[in-house]
């Protein structure tokens, strides 16, 4: 009997927002053991600077191939847009970003060839996802936009209301007047805020929810390596925090969509010098 490989998926993030990919990633592979860090004691990661971001989320990685993972995914869009290819050239196993799935699907769907892109303060000013989608076709046009306030309205469960309709009509505006057609969510928090989104941006707008894509971007790689886990038990899943902050449980339960089980706190320092 053939069953695969049983090694778990590691994923890391600044702190909550990445239980919103593992969610797509539990959906789609029920049979897949989960590691999950979230750096809770340095978040946020969208306000630092690229070489700050890119130490940490090193020190995360190491952290995470300790408890020998077969594949690590970055399932923060800061630290992918400016980490995920340093990661990738020095650490000796696939690590998957949250940014190509994305840019993929966008391609796929525009069809006036004007895509937005909202995501952090560092993950726009890094120019990243615009690099990408220029290189994929230059007759594209990218504009981004910065929406740093959507991630506490998210962990605050403000995912509707006048103060984040008017918070998502200002910083969405000069998207809505650039007509783009395709609407890339580069951040974690956001696929929280979906509806808000697609009603100021108008219904024939096309959201694409970067964790979706990317949980299909995963299964493809662990069948393309054969390291699916074919065995078919249940998975007991490891959540893993530097700090277990006031609410924790509570916002996370809901980004996770489910219970968080087996939820520990990590001195990073003392575990990955
Ligand atoms: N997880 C981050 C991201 O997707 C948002 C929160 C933060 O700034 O650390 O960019």
């Amino acid at each position: 009997m053939i069953l695969g490989d049983a090694r778990p998926i590691g994923l890391f993030d600044s702190g909550v927002g990445g239980l919103t990919v593992v969610r797509e990633v539990m959906k789609v592979m029920p049979g897949e053991r989960i590691i999950y860090f979230g750096d809770t004691a340095r978040v946020p990661y969208g306000t630092k600077s690229s070489r700050v971001v890119q130490g940490f989320a090193l020190q995360d990685a190491r952290l995470l191939m300790q408890y020998d993972v077969k594949l690590i995914v970055v399932a923060c869009h800061t630290a992918s847009a400016v980490a995920r290819d340093l990661l990738g050239k020095t650490l000796p196993l696939p690590v998957l970003g949250v940014i190509e799935p994305g840019v993929r699907a966008a391609l796929r769907a525009t069809r006036n060839g004007r895509i937005g892109v909202i995501g952090t303060r560092g993950t726009i000013s890094s120019g990243t996802y615009r690099r990408l989608i220029a290189a994929a076709d230059p007759e594209i046009r990218a504009y981004g936009r910065p929406c740093p306030l959507f991630v506490p309205l998210a962990e605050e469960g403000w995912v509707d209301g006048s103060v984040t309709r008017e918070v998502a009509r200002t910083y969405l505006a000069p998207l809505v007047r650039r007509k783009v057609d395709t609407l890339i969510l580069g951040c974690t928090h956001y696929p929280l805020l979906k509806e808000i989104i697609r009603s100021v941006m108008g219904p024939d707008i096309r959201l694409i929810d970067s964790a979706e894509e990317t949980a299909g971007a995963i299964l493809r790689t662990l069948r393309d390596r054969g390291i699916e886990n074919l065995s078919g038990s249940r998975p007991e899943h490891r959540f893993m925090v530097s700090d277990i902050p006031h609410q924790f449980r509570r916002v996370g339960e809901r980004f996770l969509g489910c219970r968080l089980e087996s939820l520990s706190r990590i001195d990073l320092d003392s575990v990955v010098p």
